[in-house]
């Protein structure tokens, strides 16, 4: 075991996180899980390996394999879009056949500005609508990656590509079956992909450390993780997280704000960034009655593949939004917290002048100063409401 499997896997022990890591390097393909596990001793799947008895892949391949046919099946709030999308999503989701969005399954719209010819991974593509929401916005010279283990929703993503091409004009979509937490299987090499996305699905790992560590392995230096998922105030018990209703909904995986931040420091990220949370209603009785007082809550979250700080220090930085970006010409929210306004200049700290400056952002933002000079902490102000990942994280 190296060094970060090590560590990862220390604090899943340590921090009683309700995942550990698999003790085998590689998980066996998808397809073959599945077939072992509906004819044979369920001992020999991958998921049973990874969290004791309850196999949490199979019983996710059964709730969006056989389960859910579309949409209209959810028993809860939980895998439904709160906000509306931005103009320029719901644009490019006119474009997407009936049968794709029928089978949409997510709680966010975790699609951010500045895509064009980037590669682009969807982690658990479902049946491809943020895909193919993408495959547009990034154009004929990006790529878009989906990668999901289920079948019958791989199966409703690939036979409309042509379909999709032929609309767009090219084709720059590719599906893949595999895990989410062994990239490499699925042949996603290191530091090859500049924006990775995730809709409601990172919740439903039983291993989220080696998610995190995968994640982190193909980003490009400087790119980018925008996810939307489930959060919860707390831990879920592992009953919960057993139940294959609660766990389907992506209710029972839901992730622990300070587990996240504890996980993301692990694989090097220290400043991971609240887009927005909204407090999320199960909006069905038996199942409330289950959570009990856990809280759940929609998050979208950004995180950079660089080397920031675990506080925001002040170096006397000052950022301007350059009004370029043509999805938002008047402003660019960074995260809950920093709505910068074209062509006004806001100073911010060191983590933040990175990330506009030492990212795809770049050629959309002017940095004055350097690090040459440190002033201190930043000065960071009230930590906003309610927001459970920010406190006690680098955030200003
Ligand atoms: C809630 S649905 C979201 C699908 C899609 N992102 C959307 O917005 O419609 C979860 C999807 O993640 C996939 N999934 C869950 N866990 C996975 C894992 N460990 N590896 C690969 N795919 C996974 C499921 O097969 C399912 O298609």
């Amino acid at each position: 075991m190296g060094e970060a499997a090590r560590a990862l896997s220390s604090l899943s022990v340590h921090r009683g996180l309700d995942v550990r890591l698999s003790s085998h390097g590689s998980y066996p393909h998808p397809e073959s899980v599945r077939a072992v596990n509906s004819t044979t001793n369920p001992s020999n799947s991958a998921g049973q390996a990874m969290n004791g008895d309850f196999n949490t892949h199979q019983s996710i391949q059964d709730y969006y394999g056989q389960v859910l046919k579309s949409s209209a099946d959810l028993q809860t709030s939980a895998c439904c879009l709160i906000e509306s999308p931005p103009p320029h999503v719901l644009a490019a989701l006119k474009n997407v056949h009936p049968e794709v969005k029928d089978r949409f399954y997510g709680c966010g719209s975790p699609i951010p500005p500045a895509l064009e010819g980037m590669t682009v991974l969807d982690l658990g593509s479902g049946s491809g609508r943020d895909c193919y929401v993408l495959a547009q916005l990034v154009g004929a010279s990006g790529k878009v990656i989906g990668l999901d283990m289920t079948d019958e929703q791989l199966t409703v993503a690939r036979k409309t590509q042509s379909w999709h091409a032929e609309k767009f004009g090219y084709a720059n979509t590719d599906f893949k079956q595999g895990y989410i937490e062994d990239l490499a299987a699925a042949g996603i090499a290191d530091a090859s992909v500049d924006l990775v996305i995730s809709n409601c699905v990172l919740n439903l790992s039983p291993d989220k450390p080696r998610v995190f560590a995968e994640i982190f392995r193909v980003l490009k230096p400087g790119g980018e993780l925008y996810f939307s998922d489930v959060f919860s105030d707390r831990r879920v018990p592992k009953a919960l997280a057993e139940d294959p209703v609660m766990l389907g909904e992506c209710l029972g995986g839901a992730m622990y704000g300070e587990d996240f931040r504890r996980m993301m420091a692990v694989v090097g990220c220290n400043d991971a960034r609240m887009v927005s949370s909204d407090p999320l209603a199960v909006n069905n009785p038996a199942l409330e009655a289950k959570a009990g007082n856990i809280q759940f809550l929609s998050n979208t979250v950004r995180a950079f593949k660089l080397a920031l700080e675990d506080r925001c220090e002040d170096y006397g930085q000052v950022a301007v939004y350059l009004g370029t970006l043509a999805e938002s010409p008047h402003f660019f929210d960074l995260d809950d917290h920093h709505h910068f306004v074209a062509h006004k200049p806001m100073l911010v700290c060191g983590n933040t002048a990175d990330m506009l400056g030492s990212t795809r952002y770049a050629r959309h933002f002017k940095i004055m100063g350097d690090k040459a000079t440190h002033f201190g902490l930043f000065d960071c102000g009230p930590l906003p409401v309610g927001s459970p990942i920010t406190s006690g994280a680098a955030c200003c």
